[in-house]
């Protein structure tokens, strides 16, 4: 009888204390408005929502391990993720984490009796990169920790800003193995191969104020502005009222300029400004100019 009663309680319990401390993070997150409306799914390691009008959140929800990259976390990321790109009424995505840490990286406990076949075989962190495949702009608003993989993860989003608590680092070196989420990569086209070379080797963290000198961060949001998370939204919230179709292109030929040489990025950039001109928003965009109104977008 006791056995089954624990058996019961512990997953109710686990699963309760999670709803609390989701609302609890929720309180902090987000206005009363969208705390009443909210209809959003329940994670057990992320909260969601959406503080302002086309705008989803997502915020990393594993405080104890300071966000540390579990599988089950990336996971409902993924799954979170997916679903804002597939949502019609979300424009741009704002990812962040606690005060504390934006997240410490991959899981380290999780990892650490893993074996080559199988990291091999099961393509292990290859499903982080999901996040780059979406069509929709994600903002990093980072606090606090972004080491190893929680690095990588800011890298992997459009935008990143900072708050001036900020600390970045890829610090694999110092347990024995480098960066898999694509830090090396995606760090050494932001701030040049001599500054990875040596973050990446001496495992040394750099500061918001380095990161932006440096161009990885568009800016460190000052204390005296508010958060770095409303910042994000507000950001976030300004690209939302954009043309959507104009939004996804923009994104897509920026993204080209890491993966093509110049010649063939200007050719892909003019032939997806060509393609725009088949679009209403096009039509109503230059209308609205030469009326001396607003535009109404139909992201058509
Ligand atoms: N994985 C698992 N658990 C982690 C973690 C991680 N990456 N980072 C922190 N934690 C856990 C700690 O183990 C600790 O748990 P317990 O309370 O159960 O002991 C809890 O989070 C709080 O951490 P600390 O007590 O260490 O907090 P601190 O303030 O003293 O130090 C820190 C903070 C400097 C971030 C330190 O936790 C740290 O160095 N973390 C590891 C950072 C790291 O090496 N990240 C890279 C991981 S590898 C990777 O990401 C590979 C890749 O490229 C994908």
């Amino acid at each position: 009888m006791a056995s089954s009663l624990l058996r019961l309680r512990t997953p109710l319990a686990s699963s309760a204390a999670a709803v609390l401390r989701n609302h609890r993070a929720l309180r902090h997150a987000t206005p009363l408005s969208v705390r009443l409306m909210s209809t959003e799914k329940q994670y057990e390691f992320i909260l969601t929502s959406r503080p302002a009008d086309g705008v989803a959140l997502i915020t990393l929800n594993r405080p104890k391990a300071l966000n540390a990259l579990c599988t089950p976390l990336f996971n409902e990321l993924n799954e979170a993720v997916k679903a804002f790109d597939n949502d019609d009424s979300v424009r741009a995505l704002v990812l962040t984490g606690s005060e504390r840490a934006f997240a410490a990286g991959a899981d380290i406990k999780e990892m650490k009796d893993k074996e080559f076949s199988e990291v091999f075989k099961g393509k292990f962190l290859e499903s982080w990169s999901l996040l780059t495949t979406i069509r929709k702009p994600i903002i990093a608003a980072v606090s606090g920790y972004a080491l190893g993989g929680g690095c990588e993860l800011a890298l992997m989003c459009d935008i990143i800003l900072a708050s001036p608590t900020a600390t970045f680092g890829q610090p694999e070196i110092n347990i024995g193995v480098i960066p898999g989420g694509g830090g090396s990569q995606r760090l050494a086209h932001a701030i040049g191969k001599s500054r990875t070379m040596e973050i990446v080797l001496t495992g040394r963290n750099f500061s918001a104020q380095e990161a932006a000198d440096w161009g990885m961060v568009s800016r460190v949001v000052p204390a005296e502005e508010g958060s770095v998370v409303d910042a994000a939204v507000k950001m976030a919230a300004v690209i939302a009222s954009k043309s959507q179709i104009a939004v996804q292109a923009g994104k897509e030929v920026v993204n080209a300029a890491y993966e093509q040489s110049l010649q063939e990025g200007l050719r892909y950039e003019r032939r997806v400004f060509h393609s725009l001109f088949a679009t209403k928003d096009q039509k109503e965009g230059m209308s609205a100019f030469a009326e001396k109104r607003k535009p109404t977008w139909t992201h058509s």
